[in-house]
């Protein structure tokens, strides 16, 4: 995964750190992200399009993981941005990313949000339905400026881990479905408002993808869609999005395509319709998230106790869990895991990660088989937590949040601080006549 190697100790290293010393330095648990790797895998995605399209957008997904920092690298590698909230907005803007690079997602924006991104000038706002039109337009009034907007469409392709259906699509909280009739309905209903310049369309088919034919026939279902919008209305569709999704490896069982297949796929598929259709090329825009910083994340945790419970199960406990990383309550997800200072060990002790907040759902990885002398004090590291771990993390119980950091070159630097028990309580009011007498 990464840059991961083992060093002489027998530890694990990440972006030339010593895992033990990172933990040593800055605590656990700590995401430990390898900003060499967050920037290949960028390139990847800028590379592959540079060589097969001239005009395209590579907006990473903010919600996979965000801070300033990882605001300013992206931008730093030419990628634009997908922001779901004002909070990923006002992230973007103070990381010095313009706000022209932006693309606002999100199914309810709020009257606060819209007017946030009318007034920063965000570069596409990605209209979910027709109330939000109607909001925007008022807004874009008021300001009396005029958004490019693109509309998010469902084109019908559900895309699940190894396969795509077809069915069932019209039952999303997101887009407008084209197939009974209402995306049509909008392009006209967006085109009658000229407060805004529709420039584009959206549809985001799912996410951790495998089979890259979902891709492919959602790009071709956009395609057929805007060369009947064309014949019905005369606007032609000049950007095209068609989100992020990509799937990476978790653990040995899955098999994810490399990102260059991805782009090559639905360059093809989009060039192809466009033939075929007699369409120009739109500019082509992707949002993947997780492809670029999945891989590049891992949580490292201290050890504590070990209960073992004969015959039935060993818990292993670690001072992080679902608070740092709810993919595994929420999702079933699987992870890997190694004790990060017995790399060398033979991996022969099964085990159930447990973390530390008060609900017996809170289990990191289930079977999980970590070296044969494991004991409290030792390191263990989560992998592949880069995506979907430190944007989800919540404060149950009160614990505080882990820190961030960037690791390269042998070089840690924190771009989160951790939170205290006092940043924990920042917001807390005691109302007066509540307070202890006395
Ligand atoms: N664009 C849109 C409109 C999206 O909704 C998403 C993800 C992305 C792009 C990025 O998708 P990615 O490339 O990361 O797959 N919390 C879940 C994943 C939720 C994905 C939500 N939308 C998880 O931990 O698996």
């Amino acid at each position: 995964y990464g840059t991961q190697t083992v060093n002489d100790k027998g530890h694990l290293v990440v972006g030339g750190c010593d895992a033990v010393e990172l933990a040593r330095e800055f605590g656990t648990p700590l995401y430990v992200m390898d900003e060499a790797f967050i920037r290949q895998n960028a390139r990847a995605y800028v590379q592959a399009f540079r060589e097969r399209w001239d005009r395209f957008a590579v907006a990473y997904a903010a919600k996979a993981f965000f801070c300033t920092a990882m605001a300013a690298l992206a931008h730093q590698e030419g990628l634009h941005l997908d922001v779901a909230s004002g909070g990923e907005i006002a992230t973007a803007l103070a990381a010095g990313v313009p706000a022209e690079r932006l693309f606002f997602h999100g199914n309810n924006k709020s009257p606060d949000e819209l007017a946030l991104a009318v007034a920063s000038g965000v570069g596409r706002i990605v209209v979910d339905n027709l109330y939000e039109l109607s909001l925007l337009r008022a807004e874009a009034a008021r300001q009396g400026a005029r958004p490019r907007i693109y509309l998010r469409l469902t084109p019908g392709v559900s895309a699940h881990t190894h396969h795509y259906i077809t069915t069932g699509q019209l039952d999303s909280k997101f887009g407008i479905p084209i197939e009974t009739g209402d995306a049509l309905a909008a392009v006209r209903e967006a085109l009658r408002t000229p407060e805004v310049e529709l420039v584009g369309l959206h549809a985001h088919i799912g996410s951790q993808i495998f089979d890259l034919n979902s891709f492919r026939v959602a790009a071709a279902r956009m395609m057929a869609f805007c060369a009947a919008v064309r014949r019905e209305t005369g606007w032609t569709c000049s950007e095209l999005d068609l989100g992020g999704g990509l799937g990476v490896r978790y653990t040995a069982e899955d098999d994810p395509r490399p990102i260059e297949e991805l782009v090559a796929v639905l360059t093809e598929a989009v060039a192809e319709q466009a033939a075929a259709l007699d369409l120009p090329l739109p500019r082509l825009v992707v949002e993947p998230g997780r492809s670029i910083v999945g891989e590049a994340g891992v949580t490292l945790y201290t050890v504590g106790a070990i209960k073992e419970i004969p015959g039935v199960r060993t818990y292993l406990a670690v001072d992080g869990g679902m608070n740092d990383n709810p993919r595994p309550a929420l999702y079933q997800a699987r992870y890997e895991v190694v004790v990060a200072n017995r790399m060398r060990a033979e991996r022969v002790r099964r085990v159930t990660v447990a973390g530390r907040a008060c609900e017996s759902g809170d289990i990191l990885v289930h079977d999980a088989d970590v070296a044969a002398d494991v004991e409290p004090g030792d390191v263990l590291a989560v992998l592949v937590t880069g995506a979907y771990n430190y944007s989800m993390a919540s404060t149950y119980n009160r614990f505080p949040r882990p820190a961030v950091v960037f690791v390269q070159d042998g070089r840690a630097e924190v771009v989160v601080r951790r939170e205290t028990w006092d940043d924990v309580r920042a917001h807390d009011v005691l109302p007066p006549r509540l307070r202890p007498a006395g």
